[in-house]
């Protein structure tokens, strides 16, 4: 990439917010922040993330950051939640913060979760890094619409229900990651993927082909805008630069980091 395609991407996204650590909380196998940053809490959308560090000002390398995705954002109180898994290795640098600390945000501007002005029921499912996308995408439709949401994984990082309003019906397997697709089968009379008018699912690639042909046998029409993804996976630089997060869409290969890191599911090149 030339150094002026580096300064037109800078450009086109609101780059860099300072935010400090308000409250921070460990749970079993799970760390609970909010930061408090107004500005970004006013705009922020579900779907996005954000590459945090530590305010560092003898840093050596400034681009080394973990990718986090927001959990939730209240523009009232000028708050974000985030949800971490303290053992994955690339978020170690997240872990043990004291309250008060700043944090750097660096927030691409890309493409988040849409939901249609007709959709009314909404239905969740995902694993993973994932999840606090969904979280916050429960939280912001609860009570507007008839919204599910599946979670799987191990015993560890699976948000716990009290995070989420009590108008979302939840459903947890700790079985692990592969235990969503039990959840999205068990009750075929009811299946939620028969009924929602939208779906949005957080999973990694590995699992996607995997959904796509769920969908395939359990829907009779499968339209544009029926299905979005929300792909996990490293995001090394987050600014579209090293290109390890690229995918193979419709329209050729794509980076999670900025034509993502949601994708309708009928846009994306699966294996046969
Ligand atoms: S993370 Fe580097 S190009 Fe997407």
């Amino acid at each position: 990439m030339q150094w002026n395609q580096l300064q037109d991407t800078c450009l086109k996204m609101q780059l860099y917010y300072s935010a400090t650590i308000q409250e921070y909380r460990q749970f079993e196998h799970l760390i609970w922040i909010r930061l408090v940053a107004p500005p970004l809490a006013r705009t922020v959308r579900p779907g996005q993330f954000a590459m945090i560090s530590q305010r560092q000002t003898h840093s050596l390398d400034p681009l080394l950051r973990s990718a986090v995705f927001f959990a939730g954002a209240d523009p009232n109180s000028g708050t974000l939640e985030l949800l971490i898994d303290p053992r994955d290795p690339t978020l170690t640098r997240l872990v043990d913060l004291p309250e008060g600390t700043i944090l750097d945000l660096g927030v691409p501007s890309v493409n988040t979760c849409t939901i249609n002005p007709t959709t009314q029921t909404l239905l969740l499912a995902g694993v993973g890094s994932t999840l606090p996308a969904l979280v916050f995408l429960a939280r912001r439709y609860a009570g507007k619409l008839n919204v599910s949401l599946l979670m799987a994984g191990d015993d560890g990082f699976v948000p716990p229900p009290f995070l989420l309003p009590t108008t979302v019906e939840v459903q947890i397997s700790s079985a692990g990651a592969s235990a969503l697709f039990d959840l999205l089968t068990t009750t075929t009379d009811q299946n939620p993927l028969r009924w929602a008018d939208q779906i949005v699912l957080g999973l990694p690639s590995l699992f996607v082909s995997r959904a796509a042909s769920l969908i395939r046998t359990t829907r009779l029409r499968w339209d544009h805008g029926l299905v979005q993804v929300i792909l996990a996976g490293s995001l090394p630089c987050g600014l579209g630069i090293c290109r390890v997060c690229q995918i193979e869409t419709r329209q050729g290969w794509q980076r999670r980091c900025v034509e993502g890191p949601v994708f309708d599911l009928r846009d994306l090149r699966l294996p046969a």
